[in-house]
């Protein structure tokens, strides 16, 4: 790999441990008991590679392992935090972890890979199980109610414990305190780090919140929404008939950003028009199908969002170009025919955290239930877990950083979710270049949830935050690279928003020297 990280060079300006790992002693954790601290030396650490978390994997690492028990009364809950010290090479640095779906943590995994890179590492089970697709195991009490203190873990309250427990421990065990602190989260952990921007915003000087999970009430109930019509349209297009409309989609549309790579590079530009297949015949599994009107039907709706039974915008759907293999998944079902298969995240939220009933069947749902659950989702969780409070200003008067870049080919999280929040920041706190001064959003085309997809993915874009609070290098672009399906390698500088990548009209189109940054997304603001 021709990326070196920028923490190989900073390795030589590394600081030793003050005292011995099991020393480690029980720190202040305001609203919190600690109940134990376990620190244990771990050494020839060798986790293998796990994607998009620990593309390379570790091998050969040793640290101070601390294991802090805590709860908060009146919640009844035993919330664990963990935090691996590097026992060479520690940067100075300390680095809150964020988990995915339902996790709030990540756990060795995202330690590993902060430690790895020299930094003091955190991670938090929130006080529940950390089950990515399923929150069985805590989200309803024995009565049948919602566990409120554990919904708050994870929205908010464990991110703050964690960042104190963290800093605490690292300053204990170093014999002094990190120099800086970044957030580094995707997904739940992207909208972990918004939220800590928030509500707690000196626990970190940089945070790196990819394709965040925020304005959860909302978009989650958005993820439900492709199911919900193929339910009521009686029409469940298998992936291979999905596949037909998207590569329909990247024909008409790959050639705005003048070069013709399979990726949409400017989605918002795309007037993508499902109709115009209907008729055609396409073979599937060795099947001629035809495309029906209620196939174009259902990715219409899909593309265009969520509405309620006024037929007004609830939220948002797939950017056009996006697989419908998230969401919009169907499988074979009983009889040679094709079902829906619900998101379990989006589908489990309506069961557990608004029926409250495990067993619920969500394929019954009408579109006139749908606009009541929405409704409902947003009118309880909102001020729970929205996470797209657009006033920064606490945040930014610190000093502080922050990037997030989104996928333009999300098949889970909507990228205009990332949009609509960055003009609320803009329009709550002096405009576009006001806000360029501390957050910065990137949009990669073509690219999937948290990475992979078809086009170029941010390679490091933490340490573009290192250099962004540290030497106050902004970042005007991302680097970003990908391998394309001939093998060669494909790189990008991801443009920062509202500006769109587009080919200069000659040289390598695989090659990011030959696109420069041009003005779109404005005409959209
Ligand atoms: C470290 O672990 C690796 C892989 O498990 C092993 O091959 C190696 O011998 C270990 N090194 C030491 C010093 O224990
Ligand atoms: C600490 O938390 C873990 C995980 O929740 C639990 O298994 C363990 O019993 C707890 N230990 C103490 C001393 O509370
Ligand atoms: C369940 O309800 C009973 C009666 O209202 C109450 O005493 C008990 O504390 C509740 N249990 C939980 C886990 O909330
Ligand atoms: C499958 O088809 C057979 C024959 O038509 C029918 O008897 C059976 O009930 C069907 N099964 C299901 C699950 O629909
Ligand atoms: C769930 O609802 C669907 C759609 O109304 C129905 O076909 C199915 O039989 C229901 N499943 C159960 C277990 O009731």
């Amino acid at each position: 790999m021709a990326f070196l990280p920028l923490t190989a060079v900073i390795l030589f300006a590394s600081v030793a441990a003050a005292i011995p790992c099991a020393s480690i002693t029980a720190p202040a954790v305001p609203g919190a008991t600690v109940l134990s601290v376990i620190g244990t030396e771990m050494l020839n650490i060798t986790i293998p590679p796990f994607p998009i978390l620990l593309p390379t994997g570790v091998s050969g690492l040793n640290v101070c392992n601390v294991n802090v028990n805590l709860t908060h009364s009146g919640v009844n809950d035993n919330v664990l935090v963990e935090v691996w010290l590097p026992l060479e090479g520690w940067n100075g640095r300390f680095q809150g972890t964020g988990g995915g779906g339902w996790a709030t943590g990540s756990g060795s995994i995202a330690l590993a890979a902060a430690a790895g890179a020299g930094y003091s590492g955190a991670t938090t089970d929130g006080g529940h199980a950390n089950n990515v697709i399923d929150p069985s195991a805590w989200a309803l009490d024995s009565n049948g109610t919602v566990n409120s203190g554990l919904l708050t873990n994870f929205a908010s309250r464990s991110l703050h414990d964690m960042a104190v427990v963290g800093k605490a421990v690292t300053a204990q065990f170093y014999g002094r305190s990190p120099s800086y602190s970044y957030w580094n989260g995707c997904s739940t952990g992207g909208r972990q780090g918004l939220m800590e921007a928030q509500k707690y915003p000196a626990d970190y000087n940089g945070i790196l919140a990819i394709s965040p999970a925020i304005n959860w009430p909302s978009f989650i109930m958005a993820e439900q929404w492709p199911q919900v019509v193929m339910e009521q349209k009686k029409t469940f297009p298998t992936q291979c008939i999905f596949d037909t409309f998207t590569a329909d989609s990247i024909l008409q549309c790959d050639m705005l950003d003048g070069v013709k790579d399979g990726v949409i590079g400017d989605p918002e530009n795309c007037a993508f028009d499902p109709y115009k297949l209907v008729g055609s015949t396409v073979t599937c599994d060795s099947t001629e199908v035809t495309i029906t009107h209620a196939m174009a039907d259902v990715v219409s709706k899909i593309l265009d969002g969520p509405t309620n039974i006024l037929g007004q915008q609830l939220w948002y759907g797939l950017k056009v170009g996006t697989p419908f293999n998230g969401i919009a998944l169907t499988v074979p079902g009983p009889n040679r025919t094709t079902i829906g298969a619900p998101f379990p995240i989006s589908d489990s939220w309506i069961r557990y955290f608004l029926k409250r009933n495990p067993n619920f069947n969500t394929s019954a749902i009408t579109y006139l239930d749908y606009s009541l659950l929405f409704a409902q989702s947003n009118s309880e969780y909102e001020r729970v877990i929205g996470t797209n409070n657009p006033d920064l200003s606490a945040f930014s008067a610190t000093g502080g950083k922050m990037i997030t870049w989104h996928g333009l080919s999300d098949p889970l999280i909507f990228p205009d979710g990332t949009l609509k929040y960055r003009q609320w920041v803009e329009r709550a706190m002096g405009g576009r270049s006001a806000v360029d001064k501390f957050y910065r959003v990137f949009f990669a085309p073509g690219v999937g949830h948290c990475g992979m997809g078809s086009g170029p993915v941010p390679m490091d874009p933490l340490d573009a935050l290192v250099a962004w609070v540290e030497k106050g290098t902004a970042p005007e672009t991302l680097a970003a690279a990908t391998t394309d399906a001939s093998g060669a390698t494909v790189t990008k500088n991801i443009c920062r928003y509202p500006l769109v990548s587009r080919y200069n009209g000659n040289g390598d189109p695989k090659s990011a020297a030959s696109y420069s940054c041009a003005s779109s997304f404005a005409s959209a603001a």
